[in-house]
Parts: C-alpha cells; sequence; structure tokens
C-alpha cells in the first residue's frame, strides 16, 4: 500500500520486538499476526493465566493454518516460541514496540500507559488500539505524547486486512512511520487518520449500519436490506454486520455518544430500536444466537 504517506525524514525502523498488553480477544490476535511475521512477542496480562490464554488462542491459529495446508508443524513451534506470556510488565524493557489491548476504560488505560512507561526507553513507541478513545485524551496519560500513536486493528485480527493508524494532537513523525513500518511488516493495510470520533472506518461502518436500521423501520424486510446491501457489492448486508458486531455494543454506543454529545447527536428510531432489541427482547446479535437474524445451533459460523 503506498497509499499512506510515510514521514520522508524518519530513517527505516525495523521492529523485532513488540509487547503487546492485554491478551484477550484483540491483543491475542495481535500477538499471533506479529509472531507470525517473524517477531518476538511479550504477552502481558493481569494474570499469568490470562497471558496464557491469550497464547493458546495463537495456538490454536495456527493449528487452523497447519489443518488447512497453509502451515507445518515446525511453523508452530516456532511461532509458539516467539511469545512469551507473563504478568511482570518488567519483560517489556527492550520491546521496540508496545500495543495495548486492555478494557475500553480510560481509567485502566491511564493505569497500564504509566506501568508500561516506567518500563520502556523514552524513544519506545506506544500505541493504542482503542476502538473509541481520542488518542490525543488518553496520550494524556503519556509522559511523552509524541511517542503516543493509535494502531487500530479490527476483529478478527488474523482475517482483516486494514489497520488504521491515528495521529494524536501531539503524536511525532517518528511514532507514525514506525507504526507504518509495523503494519506493513505484519503484512496488513495501514490508512493514516486523523483524531476523530469513530477515526475513519467506524464513521463509514456507523453510517452503513444506520441506513440499514432506518430502512428496517421504514418496515423494508431484512432480508431484502440483506439481499440489497450484498448487491450493491458490500461483503455483508449492514443489519448481519450488525449482528456480527453486538447489538449491545451499539447500544452502549450510542448511549456514549449521546452521554458526550447531546440528545441531538444519535437518531431516536435507532436508539428506541436498539434498546427494543437489546434490553426488551434480549437480542444481543451472533453471540448470543439472536439478533435481526436469528442463529441456531450448527448455522453457518461467519457470513463472508
Ligand atoms: P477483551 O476483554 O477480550 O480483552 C482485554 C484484556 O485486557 C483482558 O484479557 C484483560 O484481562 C486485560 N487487561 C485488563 N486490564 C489489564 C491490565 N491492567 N494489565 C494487563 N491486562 C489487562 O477486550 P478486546 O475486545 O480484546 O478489546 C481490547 C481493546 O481493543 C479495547 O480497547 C477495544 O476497544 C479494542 N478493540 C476491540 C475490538 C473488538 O472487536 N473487540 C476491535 C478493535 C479494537
Amino acid at each position: 500500500n503506498k497509499g499512506a504517506r510515510r514521514p520522508k525524514d524518519v530513517a527505516p525502523t525495523n521492529v523485532r520486538k513488540v509487547g503487546v498488553i492485554g491478551a484477550g480477544f484483540m491483543g491475542a490476535g495481535v500477538a499471533y499476526v506479529s509472531a507470525n511475521a517473524g517477531m518476538e512477542v511479550v504477552l502481558v496480562d493481569q494474570s499469568a493465566e490470562a497471558a496464557e490464554k491469550g497464547k493458546a488462542y495463537a495456538h490454536k491459529l495456527v493449528t487452523g493454518q497447519i489443518n488447512k495446508g497453509r502451515a507445518k508443524t515446525a511453523d508452530r513451534d516456532a511461532l509458539l516460541t516467539r511469545i512469551t506470556p507473563t504478568d511482570d510488565y518488567a519483560a517489556l524493557k527492550d520491546c521496540d514496540l508496545v500495543i495495548e489491548a486492555v478494557f475500553e476504560d480510560p481509567r485502566v488505560k491511564a493505569e497500564v500507559i504509566a506501568k508500561v512507561e516506567a518500563v520502556i526507553g523514552p524513544e519506545v513507541i506506544f500505541a493504542s488500539n482503542t476502538s473509541t478513545l481520542p488518542i490525543t485524551g488518553l496520550a494524556k496519560a503519556s509522559g511523552r505524547p509524541e511517542q503516543f500513536v493509535g494502531i487500530h486493528f479490527f476483529s478478527p485480527v488474523e482475517k482483516m486486512m486494514l489497520v488504521e493508524i491515528i495521529k494524536g494532537e501531539k503524536t511525532g513523525d517518528r511514532a507514525i512511520a514506525t507504526a507504518l513500518d509495523y503494519v506493513r511488516a505484519i503484512r496488513k493495510t495501514p490508512i493514516v487518520v486523523n483524531d476523530s470520533r469513530g477515526f475513519f472506518a467506524n464513521r463509514c461502518v456507523t453510517a452503513y449500519l444506520l441506513e440499514g436500521h432506518k430502512m428496517f423501520l421504514e418496515g423494508i424486510p431484512a432480508a431484502m436490506i440483506e439481499n440489497a446491501g450484498r448487491q450493491a457489492g458490500m461483503p455483508v448486508g449492514p443489519l448481519s454486520l450488525n449482528d456480527e458486531v453486538a447489538l449491545d455494543l451499539g447500544l452502549k454506543i450510542a448511549k456514549a455518544t449521546e452521554a458526550e454529545l447531546g440528545p441531538d447527536a444519535v437518531d431516536p428510531g435507532q436508539k428506541t430500536l436498539l434498546v427494543t432489541l437489546v434490553e426488551e427482547q434480549g437480542r444481543l446479535g451472533r453471540k448470543n444466537g439472536k439478533g435481526f437474524y436469528d442463529y441456531p445451533e450448527g448455522a453457518p459460523k461467519r457470513l463472508w
């Protein structure tokens, strides 16, 4: 990808060792794609067991590759030896880049930033994988905001090619260049975006989901909305995409947007629809088998 312009005056960076904080769904995926590209990974979580669980996810993914004939047992062994799970932040000492993927809570992230910065060198780049919190705000908890940048992966990390690199108000060129070099090294497609609500991709996705909700509220059958989306060239229709992402997450974001920006910031029909589905009918999306559509046991796992 030549689209994302790299700052010219920064020499090529070479990320050999990555620290990943938070071995949950996203952090484990980031650990896997990094180790798969040959990097050493220190995977930190609150307990050694949680960190091990993240490594087990990498084991599962690489085993899937072996079963498909895309990797050998020796590749799995080598990949897994590159991932060091731990609850000890001191293990991050030699990392070239640290990426946090802990809970989406500014206080937890601030705590983690302080703990990481106490052990890494002043030049090491620190990235957040936040999906909603502005990078400029998070960087206030950092003693070195020039080294602070957003690296936003999409789920599932091992499959999604796009990665947003978010430039906070004080993010320096070296942080942007390092993030770009890293994302290209793991063979994904980076775009550099400004620090706005929803960054870039989620702004587009939100508009798509919202139009799906509006059509549904206008009485257009869900199946017709799905077909129209697909026929327009999208890999999946807006309602099934929303089921995949989780309806309760959509409601949570709508409520947070309203609290921050006022009631006019959220479409009232959309909010009522999500409240009805989530709070009254317990439809959370694919994760509990009920969303706009039903997903009975044995339904195909992914829609695209
Ligand atoms: P998760 O709940 O699966 O994982 C979070 C992990 O962080 C847990 O393993 C937890 O034990 C660990 N953790 C919490 N506090 C910690 C601390 N102080 N030190 C070390 N580890 C700690 O969450 P998920 O879904 O992986 O999300 C993580 C981040 O990635 C969030 O900021 C989220 O907004 C972002 N994100 C999530 C996406 C998704 O689809 N789930 C997509 C893109 C970004």
